[in-house]
């Protein structure tokens, strides 16, 4: 049994951002209907939000569309984008108590982990992004004749973002950094579940003075708000981060409306490779990290832990024995390491997963059910001897269930490690240099950690290969999926 921590009553967070936000005005929705966001630990309702549908993306598009062709967001200079950017990373940070606890209470993340982890990437972003603002430039190209050619790297103009909930404020780091840099006007989208941090921020834009319909939030379902961003007519580009079946309904709507450009950040399986070779506990303590983190819901999880045989019943038992000390509870107890999963229906998925991995024969040995009567807490689990085929080694669980896998050799290993449909992320824990660069050479991922997990950092970029995602978020790389190149020749006098 997972150890539960004890508090049990919130700090009283005040909440004052529920509408959309449109054209720099708090608006309810043109329907004026309403959804509840809950907290995740107790399952009550914290408040209601205003819900966008068609007609609200509508009358955003067009504040968007008006912000880019015509407003002074265009006519500012480039360091002026930055300025501002700079300016709301001082907003969030001189917040960041406020934002960590809503997002805590919102999202069901331990406060401490949101302060700590998610608060400085968010402010990192923000400040990286800024500081590319007036750094976006073109070439001179020496083309055949009397020509001078030169390239610009233009906005792409009005720019849908759709995005999860599980790094609320994080993900709407990686979305507005670079598509405010580069001087584009944006609609977004937060995730049903956890509205309230968008929202919050949004007033922290318009405290720092961006210009009226340069960010638009508009909080709803996806089918609803999110779809109609997507086939939009006048959006340019959408940049969506989410399942990996959404993703492909977002690039279908895409195509058959206007071919606005699309990225994309999905699912993922990610291996995690040890060998028998790696500092153990480093490898046993970094390999529970790239599981249980964020409550296992991760898209880069390193939910296939390969282990080598010789080290595989050793690393077994010491990583049963961490998980069942992991501490679940109360998000706002200093000592929580895991809070509750989003919502019922991750639970839910998470709990049916955990039902088919004792039906298809995984042995359990930590964990297994839920925490708790009340609110969203799953234990700290963990199967052994799973098997490729498994279902459980196959799909994204994205909860606190881990699933150890044993192989011989590097070769049997990355083989394995690459039959799959997705390809975000891979990690491998060696003491050898070589087999550690020969994983990296061969797995088919967007990243690869080397005896480390999750680090991030916004100048370095992320995305998947295969059914992970198109495109890149994160460094100059996620920039530039924010600008249209445009290529200018002009005649010279002989
Ligand atoms: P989802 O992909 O349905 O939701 C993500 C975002 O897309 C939300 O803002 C949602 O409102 C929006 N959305 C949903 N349907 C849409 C549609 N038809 N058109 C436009 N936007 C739409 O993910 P969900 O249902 O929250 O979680 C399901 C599974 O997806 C999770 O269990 C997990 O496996 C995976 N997931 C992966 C994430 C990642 O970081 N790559 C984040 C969240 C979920
Ligand atoms: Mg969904």
């Amino acid at each position: 049994m997972a150890t539960v921590s004890t508090v049990t009553t919130e700090p009283r967070i005040a909440v004052s951002a529920t509408k959309l936000l449109i054209n720099n005005r708090w608006v309810d929705s043109a329907s004026g209907k309403t959804f509840p966001t809950i907290n995740p630990a107790t399952g009550e309702e914290i408040c209601q939000v205003a819900e966008a549908d068609e007609a609200d993306v509508n009358k955003a598009a067009q504040a968007a569309r008006k912000a880019f062709e015509a407003g002074p967001w265009r006519r500012m200079s480039a360091s002026e984008r930055g300025k501002l950017l700079n300016r709301l990373a001082d907003l969030i940070e001189k917040n960041e108590d406020d934002l960590a606890r809503l997002e805590a209470l919102d999202n069901g993340k331990p406060y401490q982990v949101a302060k700590t982890a998610d608060l400085p990437l968010v402010i990192g972003c923000y400040r990286y992004y800024a500081g590319w603002a007036d750094k976006i430039q073109g070439k001179t190209i020496p083309i055949a004749g009397n020509y001078f050619c030169y390239t610009r790297l233009e906005p792409v103009g009005v720019v849908g973002q759709i995005i999860p909930w599980n790094f609320p404020l994080l993900m709407q780091a990686w979305k507005l950094g670079p598509a405010l840099a580069a001087g584009n006007t944006v609609i977004l989208k937060p995730a049903e579940q956890t509205p309230l941090t968008a929202l919050r921020v949004g007033e922290l834009i318009l405290e720092a003075g961006f210009p009226e319909g340069v960010v638009n939030i508009l909080p709803g379902y996806g089918p609803t708000a999110g779809g109609a961003i997507a086939r939009h007519p006048d959006i340019d580009k959408v940049a969506f981060t989410g399942s990996t079946e959404v993703g492909h309904l977002i690039m279908e709507a895409a195509a058959k409306s206007n071919l606005k450009r699309v990225t994309l950040e999905l699912g993922g399986k990610s291996p995690n490779i040890v060998f028998a070779d790696a500092d153990m506990s480093q490898a046993i303590e970094g390999s529970h990290f790239a599981l249980f983190f964020n409550q296992g819901q991760c898209c880069c999880a390193g939910s296939r832990l390969f282990v080598e045989e010789k080290a595989y019943d050793e690393f077994v038992d010491k990583s049963v024995a961490r998980a069942k000390k992991r501490t679940v509870g109360n998000p706002f107890d200093p000592k929580t390491e895991q809070g509750p999963q989003v919502d019922k229906d991750q639970f839910n998925k998470v709990m049916s997963y955990i039902e088919t991995g004792k039906k298809e024969g995984a042995e359990l040995l930590a964990g297994g059910n839920r925490v708790g009567n009340r609110g969203f807490f799953v234990e700290p689990t963990v199967f052994a001897n799973v098997k490729d085929e498994m279902r459980i080694a196959r799909e994204e669980i994205f909860g606190p269930v881990m699933s150890i896998l044993k192989f011989k050799d590097i070769e049997d290993v990355v083989n394995r490690a690459n039959r799959t449909e997705y390809g975000l992320a891979a990690a491998v824990w060696t003491r050898d240099i070589g087999k550690a660069h020969a994983v990296a050479d061969r797995v088919r991922a967007g990243t690869v950690w080397v005896n480390c997990f999750d680090v991030f950092d916004a100048a370095a970029p992320f995305g998947g290969f295969k059914q992970s995602g198109i495109g890149r978020e994160l460094g100059e790389y996620g920039l530039s999926q924010y600008t249209e190149v445009k290529t200018v020749t002009m005649q010279l006098p002989n």
